[in-house]
Parts: structure tokens; C-alpha cells; sequence
């Protein structure tokens, strides 16, 4: 089996995860409810995870990292949070995914707020002059998707940020987080949504969302905090503004084990090594006649170990389907939950077959996914037909 589905979640996770979720499943104690041993064990893992996520996104306040279940509540909690209303203007690019892109469509629909997408020029990457020029005095937001995570566009989010000004800018880094440097972030990111199952290479459940000094927002759940139970007003200090509930202790253990190996292993040498693997692919895939692959082309370092290609004579779940069966490479067909994406490559509705690499692929593997997209190629068309 040849694993190049990480994109969808990582895999394999590093060992160290495996044990500290189990260590912290066979602990009694939610963390900063009681005042017990173990629950003060439990609350110093949780903080252990807020340092490591500080230290890849350059927070200099763990406090300022609050967890949710996924970027997707992430981002939920950063936009219903702005409290944006008719007349309000939110700017982003095409390439987000759905876990924005639907929120985005509710507040326009439901509050009236106008959403205006910028689109990626001919090489497949967003401009941030494009995003100065449609700034408005009403913009409230700008909403980047860091990567793509159909095409591995790199978005050039800290120009972005310069062009929109004072203008908060909300980054999804979903695809980049754990597999790019992203250690300046914190210094000019209003919010920065993180999901901890992909490139940060912890368990699912995870994620949330670091918030800039200054940053206002309001919480979008409220409840039990374990903090002024006195009040029935939910706190508005950070974290526990946003972590309204129980923490998933032993998915945020994971997640803190997870970002000890990043850290120990360099965010930098993984992201050279992945794009590596993507070069190596990308060169070999396409001298397989009638392929394409969408965004950015071989030697263009803007971009993510993420690849979409499309076959000519094959539909995307056909083309997954005869990689799994035939040669046992698991990728993802279809649109990827990012169908502004695929419109803006050209390739809606049919969608493309997605290979994304990690830090645990190999070179053989990135050359044997080429090879076998070369040998299916070189069949009869009709053959791919289903
Ligand atoms: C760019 C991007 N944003 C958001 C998401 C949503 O991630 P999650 O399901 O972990 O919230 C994904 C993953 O599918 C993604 O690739």
C-alpha cells in the first residue's frame, strides 16, 4: 500500500503520538476542572500542546492559542465571531475550501454581509495586489487559504496581509501547517485556523485557532470553562474565551507529542523533503501523454507536496479507482471539498486525482506513483473507461 492521501489526514503519525494519546486515555482527569493530581497532569499536557503550537506559528503567548475540534470550527468561531453584518465586505481568494467558503456563503446570505472572491492568475497563485485594488472602506476581513489543497498553491499570505492593512486577515493552515516554516506568523496574522490531523501529524479532533493581540471577536460557544464558575457570563480572556466544554485531553496529548517531533525534526528539513517527493513525481508523471496537472508546474517552489493532475480518457474516479486496485496507491478523486477551486482551474465538475505527499513518503514511492500513471496512460483509453 502506498499511502498519498495527506492531504485528507496524515499517516502514519509518529509513534511518540501513538503512546501520549494512549498514556492520556488511561489517565482520570479532565483537565482544569479539579484540583487533583492527575488533573493538574492533565492540564499541564494541554498546556504542553499550546507551547508547541505557539513555537510553529511564532505566538509569542500560548494563552493565545485556543483549541476547537478542527480548522473547521476554527474558522466558524473567527468569522461568526467578528460579528459581521450587512454592509460589511469580506474579501478572499478562490481557492478556499468549503470549510470557509460555506460560512462565508451563510453570513453573506444570512447577514448580508458581501463576500467577493479574488482569482489566482494563470500560474495558479493569488496576487496581493489584486487583493489591494478591491479593499474597500467597508472591508472588515481578508480570508486566505495558506494552500490549496487541490493544486498546492502557495498563497503568498504575508504580502496579502501588508496589501489589506489594517484590515484583519484570517489564514486557513490547513495544508501548510507542520509542512511549511511558518514561524513569523504570529507576528502579522490576525487569525491563524490550524487543523492538528494533517501536517502537524496529530490525531483528528484537533485544532483551533491562534488570535492576534488585539484581535476582537466574541465567542461563538459559550458554557462550562472550569474558570469564574461564579459567573454566569462566559470569560473573555483568551484561551478560555474559546474553549467552551471539556478538551479532547487525549487528542490535544497527541497533539502536543506531534508538534515535540516537528520541532525536534525541523519544520524546514520536512518541507524540502516533501517538496522533494513532489518534484520527483511531478517530473516523471508528466511525461505520461494526455496528463495535466492543475496550479503550479515543476520548479515552482510556491507550492505544497500536493498535486492534482487529470488524465485525458479517464474521469478522476476512475483513474483513483485503477491506482487502488492496480497498484495500491491510495489518493483522493473527486473536487476536495474546494469546488471554487476546481472552477477556477477548469476542472469542475469532473474534479482531478489528488496525490499528496508527507514526511514519511519515500523517493520510490513518489517515483512508483508516477510510473504507474505513465503505464496507464500508455493502455487504450477505453480501457479507463468505466
Ligand atoms: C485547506 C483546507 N481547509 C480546511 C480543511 C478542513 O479541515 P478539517 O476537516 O480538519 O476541519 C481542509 C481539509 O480537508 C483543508 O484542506
Amino acid at each position: 500500500m502506498i499511502y498519498l492521501d495527506n492531504g485528507a489526514t496524515s499517516w502514519p503519525k509518529p509513534e511518540s503520538v501513538v503512546e501520549a494519546v494512549e498514556k492520556a486515555l488511561r489517565a482520570p482527569a479532565s483537565p482544569g476542572r479539579s484540583g487533583h493530581k492527575a488533573a493538574h497532569a492533565a492540564s499541564r499536557s494541554v498546556h504542553r500542546a499550546r507551547k508547541g503550537i505557539a513555537k510553529i506559528f511564532g505566538v509569542k503567548d500560548p494563552e493565545r492559542v485556543a483549541f476547537t475540534p478542527n480548522v473547521t470550527w476554527a474558522v466558524n468561531a473567527a468569522l461568526w465571531g467578528l460579528g459581521l453584518k450587512e454592509g460589511d465586505h469580506v474579501l478572499s481568494g478562490a481557492l478556499e475550501h468549503n470549510s470557509t467558503a460555506r460560512p462565508l456563503r451563510r453570513l453573506e446570505r444570512g447577514r448580508g454581509a458581501a463576500w467577493e472572491r479574488v482569482d489566482p492568475g494563470p500560474d495558479g497563485i493569488l496576487d496581493p495586489e489584486e487583493f489591494r485594488r478591491r479593499l474597500r472602506p467597508e472591508t472588515r476581513l481578508v480570508v486566505i487559504n495558506h494552500a490549496s489543497n487541490v493544486t498546492g498553491a502557495l498563497a503568498p499570505a504575508r504580502e496579502i496581509k501588508e496589501a489589506a492593512g489594517e484590515v484583519p486577515i484570517l489564514v486557513d493552515t490547513a495544508q501548510t501547517a507542520g509542512s511549511v516554516p511558518l514561524d513569523d506568523m504570529g507576528q502579522w496574522a490576525d487569525f491563524i485556523c490550524f487543523t492538528g490531523h494533517k501536517g502537524l501529524l496529530g490525531p483528528t479532533g484537533t485544532g483551533g485557532l491562534c488570535v492576534k493581540e488585539g484581535a476582537r471577536f466574541s465567542p461563538l460557544a459559550v458554557g462550562g470553562s472550569g474558570s469564574r464558575s461564579e459567573s454566569l457570563e462566559h470569560p473573555d480572556f483568551l484561551p478560555d474565551a474559546l474553549e467552551a466544554g471539556t478538551h479532547n485531553t487525549h487528542g490535544l496529548a497527541g497533539l502536543a507529542a506531534a508538534a515535540e517531533f516537528l520541532l525536534e525534526t525541523g519544520i524546514d528539513r520536512i518541507r524540502e523533503h516533501e517538496l522533494a517527493l513532489a518534484e520527483l513525481f511531478m517530473a516523471g508523471a508528466l511525461q505520461a501523454s494526455g496528463l495535466r496537472i492543475l496550479g503550479p508546474q515543476p520548479g515552482d517552489r510556491r507550492r505544497v507536496a500536493t498535486v492534482s493532475v487529470t488524465l485525458e480518457g479517464y474521469s478522476s474516479s476512475d483513474l483513483a479507482r485503477i491506482l487502488e486496485e492496480g497498484y495500491g496507491i491510495m489518493t483522493r478523486a473527486g473536487l476536495h471539498c474546494a469546488p471554487l477551486t476546481h472552477q477556477a482551474c477548469g476542472s469542475f465538475p469532473g474534479g482531478s486525482v489528488r496525490f499528496s505527499f508527507g514526511y514519511f513518503n519515500t523517493f520510490q514511492e513518489a517515483e512508483a506513483a508516477a510510473g504507474a500513471l505513465r503505464e496507464i496512460a500508455a493502455k487504450p483509453r477505453a480501457a479507463g473507461l468505466s
